[in-house]
């Protein structure tokens, strides 16, 4: 049963069980839509508490429906229908109130959340806007600017953030079903306070709206929905509540069906999807320790990531790690490197270049301990080749990490023809810890992210060649979405020595415009992936789109290369 109802006495509790994110597929909406019924019915009920079993509360609509037409009961009128209950029910969070979640939550007359809790409208993220109310009622409930900062960003915010908004009640600790029943006792005892959607909302004026809708486009670079919410929650503020959620549903209905929307859930799934490949069943080896070997900036990072994760970590400075590349005078001895690293369950190369050679690699494996597993960049060659000169090479692991300078935001895992089940096992624990975005290629050897760069580098310097400017290439990958041109991407800023390059054309010669430039760019990155694929170096299309997306600043709202080149009508 999804739903079940329990007693606390005079207080009913319904507790939903829709593992694993208690997520709002039909056969909850009508397990919720009948427990309202029968508690309205329940003479000696006086008030409800909505909890949830599990790790979280409601984490939001079904999103595998969302292909699908709606089926009834729709989620909007399960809102209405629990604020208009005869008896006041009392949303219990743990975990996260999301979308449909915080809209149910929205529908109770009040809200009691565990300090842990986080309550959000992430629906934007989605290609879409909250679709029960959620634009309608958070004004209502916490003013247009704070509704504006909730649903056109979809950041979630914390239990007490949430209570100075005025978006819950109570902030408790301990047991929330017991600290939820004692809240609907004592509020009782006083007059209850008005529904949400009967509650007034004051209407900033015209001028704040623009500058609403200023900023939001300029961040928002072509991805249509945080605008859209915007314009709903403007409704919201100055229209009635019945009219304002007839323009929500319209909106959220034809976002739904958007190509953008589409997109936007492809890399949903696939973000879900690439953590827990099917061909990984060993157990991980123990991850409590680590070193970090150079890197820069990246590398720092790296070993904060890996700090706020809980591991104890090492971090060596490049200057200190060039002991590596062999016998030197002054500096750290071998001795003390392996002194420092030798205890790590994992030691990571983030240096890449001479640091990551093979020869250097064998010092290193020498030097940590006989089962610690080997992390190396394979920006340098072939991880199967770094691999072999390492004392037991089933522990090597290739590691590619992208992402800005100070940052990773991905991590692709490379493993040798030697590599160990439980290695491939523990890298993909690394990047769950991590809570990173991870990829794995096949055995094929190569890199996703190295591919997919040189590949589109080499079409960006085809247009160069035919005169196009850096400037305007990079111009026309910003205008269709990309964090970067890929000049700026891959100098950094500096100019582009185009009179360098092999086989400098006649300038002026392209007429190419902005769309035309990037179809010619993307289309080189899916050709590429489609020989990646074919090469069995990428394992699923997806996995090619999480590199672009998170590894090159791809749009997310374009769903990746693989992505658009699949919607593409032949
Ligand atoms: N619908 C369907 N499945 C969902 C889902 C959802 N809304 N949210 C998560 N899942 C699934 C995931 O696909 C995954 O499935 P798998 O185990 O088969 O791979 C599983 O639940 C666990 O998800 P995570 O790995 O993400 O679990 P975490 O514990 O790391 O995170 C979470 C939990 C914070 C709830 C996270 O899953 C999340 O952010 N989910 C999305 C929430 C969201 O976007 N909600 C809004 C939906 S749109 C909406 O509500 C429209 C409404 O306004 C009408």
């Amino acid at each position: 049963m999804v739903v079940n109802i329990t007693r606390d006495g005079d207080i009913a509790v319904v507790t939903v069980d829709n593992p694993p994110v208690n997520a709002l597929g039909q056969a909850l909406r009508q397990g919720l839509w009948d427990a309202v019924a029968t508690l309205d019915a329940a003479a000696d009920v006086r008030a409800v508490v909505l909890i949830c079993a599990g790790r979280t509360f409601i984490a939001g609509a079904d999103v595998t429906e969302f292909g699908k037409p709606p089926v009834p009961p729709h989620l909007p009128d399960l809102v209405d229908r629990i604020e208009g209950a005869a008896k006041p029910w009392v949303a219990a969070i743990h975990g996260s109130a999301l979308g449909g979640g915080l809209e149910v939550a929205m529908g109770c007359r009040f809200r009691v959340a565990l300090e842990t809790a986080a309550l959000g409208l992430p629906e934007v993220g989605l290609g879409i806007v909250p679709g029960a109310s959620g634009t309608v009622r958070t004004p209502r409930l916490v003013g247009a600017a704070a509704a504006v900062e909730l649903v056109t960003t979809g950041r979630p915010v914390k239990a007490e953030r949430a209570r100075a908004m005025g978006l819950v009640d109570a902030v408790v600790t301990g047991d929330l079903r017991t600290a939820a029943v004692a809240f609907a006792r004592t509020a009782l005892e006083a007059p209850l306070p008005l529904p949400v959607s009967a509650r007034p909302v004051t209407a900033p004026d015209a001028a704040w709206w623009e500058d609403q809708h200023a900023a939001i486009a300029a961040r928002a670079k072509g991805e249509l929905a945080p605008l859209r919410a915007l314009d709903c929650l403007r409704v919201a503020a100055e229209r009635p509540f019945a009219e304002a959620l007839a323009h929500e549903r319209a909106t959220f209905l034809a976002l739904r069906g958007s190509d953008q929307a589409a997109a936007l859930r492809h890399i949903f799934f696939a973000e879900r999807a690439a953590p827990r490949p099917s061909h990984v069943t060993a157990a991980p080896r123990p991850l409590r320790s680590a070193a970090v070997i150079g890197g820069g900036v990246r590398g720092a990072g790296l070993a904060s990531a890996l700090r706020s994760a809980g591991l104890s970590v090492v971090l060596v400075a490049d200057d200190d790690a060039a002991v590596l590349r062999g016998p030197q005078t002054g500096g750290p001895s071998t001795k003390a490197m392996a002194e420092r690293i030798g205890d790590a369950d994992l030691v990571i190369v983030a240096a890449e270049g001479a640091l990551a050679m093979p020869a250097v690699l064998g010092r290193l494996g020498g030097m940590c301990r006989a089962d610690a597993v080997l992390a190396v960049p394979t920006g340098a060659g072939d991880p199967h080749r770094t691999a072999e000169p390492v004392p037991t090479p089933a522990r090597v692991l290739g590691l590619n990490l992208f992402g800005p300078t100070a940052g990773v935001a991905l991590l692709e895992i490379v493993p040798t023809a030697a590599t160990a089940p439980e290695t491939l096992a523990t890298g993909f624990a690394l990047a769950r810890a991590l809570g990173r975005i991870l990829v794995q290629t096949g055995l094929g050897g190569g890199s996703i992210g190295h591919r997919l760069l040189r590949r589109t580098r080499a079409a960006a310097e085809d247009l160069i060649r035919q005169g196009l400017a850096p400037a305007t290439v990079d111009a026309a990958m910003r205008a269709y979405g990309f964090a970067l041109g890929p000049f700026e991407a891959w100098d950094g800023g500096d100019p582009v020595n185009v009179a360098a390059m092999p086989g400098q054309g006649t300038p002026g010669r392209a007429d190419l415009s902005d769309a035309d430039i990037a179809a010619r760019l993307t289309a080189a990155m899916a050709e590429e992936g489609r020989a990646l694929l074919d090469e069995g170096v990428a394992l699923r299309s997806s996995d090619i789109d999480l590199v672009a997306v998170h590894g090159h600043g791809y749009p997310r709202w374009r769903g990746g290369p693989m992505f658009e080149a699949g919607r593409q009508v032949p």
